[in-house]
């Protein structure tokens, strides 16, 4: 991901998925809800193609209830730890809104699922006309993306004290421009959907608590503060760190810990996330 500055923005996956591929145990205790909220939802059958699979945790759920798995990312660092995690899945690096699909599978995709990974793309429409293109008649579409950054703490717990930092500030995108925050608006994420061909669009309000802190090996739980750092390093480069010089970088980092640790409640860091379950269908 570029700088911390970007994460509105979105990252460049390309050539950056590693810090998040080195993160993944953390962003799947994270986003262990949203994995599960999915498979129930999806019901995996058959083929299931996976669309920005990262390292992987959508291809092993789907792996685990004998379905056969597909996933497909920009990113060769996010292909490679998945590969590794799941070796009965079939894994390419390809932009998904681009990259022929259809032909990766005899009959069409029976389920396509993504957690978080269909956001990104320049040309939405397009994109979901190439997902539909993929799917076989009758297939499902289920994927989980993120609500308002306003409601979102993921992408303001402590990484908000290091974008004030930046001079100039970062960038806030236009709605709908590629990013994290992209689908924010459910009537957009309907109109792509249906003008891509999808039928049956649903767009459900999905609610679910991440938990930072983890087992710390000895009876206990962790207090959260370091997960969290760890996510906002994944999703940040050494770009702020360049510009600010290494004394004033660890003051800052210093002061994004502390307002992290504020929101520790008994010993516990944890915080609600709002997203959108979002499923459609394939004539
Ligand atoms: C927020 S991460 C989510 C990763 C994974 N689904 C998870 O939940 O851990 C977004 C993923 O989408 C991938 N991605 C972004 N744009 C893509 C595209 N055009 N085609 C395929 N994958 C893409 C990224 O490389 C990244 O792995």
């Amino acid at each position: 991901m570029s700088a911390v500055a970007d994460q509105d923005a979105g990252p460049d996956w390309a050539t950056s998925g590693s810090g998040w591929a080195a993160q993944g145990a953390v962003f799947d205790h994270l986003f262990r809800d949203v994995t599960a909220r999915i498979i129930a939802t999806a019901a995996p059958v058959g083929t299931v193609l996976d669309v920005g699979c990262g390292t992987g945790a959508l291809l092993e759920a789907t792996a685990a209830v004998g379905a056969h798995p597909v996933g497909v990312d920009i990113s060769q660092a996010m292909i490679d730890v998945a590969a590794r995690r799941v070796p009965q899945a079939r894994t390419l690096v390809a932009d998904a809104g681009t990259a022929d699909l259809r032909s990766l599978s005899d009959t069409g995709f029976d389920r396509i699922v993504s957690r978080f990974g269909v956001m990104f793309f320049d040309d939405p429409v397009a994109a979901f006309v190439n997902l539909h293109d993929a799917a076989a008649p009758g297939a499902t579409l289920t994927f989980v993306c993120w609500q308002a950054r306003a409601d979102n703490q993921m992408f303001t717990l402590g990484t908000d004290v290091l974008a004030a930092a930046l001079d100039p500030p970062p960038a806030k995108p236009a709605p709908g421009e590629p990013g994290p925050m992209a689908f924010a608006d459910p009537d957009y994420v309907r109109r792509i959907l249906t003008d891509a061909g999808w039928s049956a669009v649903e767009v459900e309000d999905f609610t679910f608590t991440s938990v930072y802190s983890r087992d710390d090996g000895s009876g206990g739980l962790t207090d959260g503060v370091d997960e969290r750092l760890a996510v906002i390093g994944a999703t940040s480069s050494g770009a702020l760190r360049e510009q600010l010089g290494d004394d004033a970088w660890f003051d800052l980092l210093a002061r994004a810990r502390a307002a992290i640790r504020e929101q520790v409640v008994d010993g516990v860091l944890a915080h609600d996330n709002h997203c959108w379950l979002v499923t459609a269908e394939r004539k």
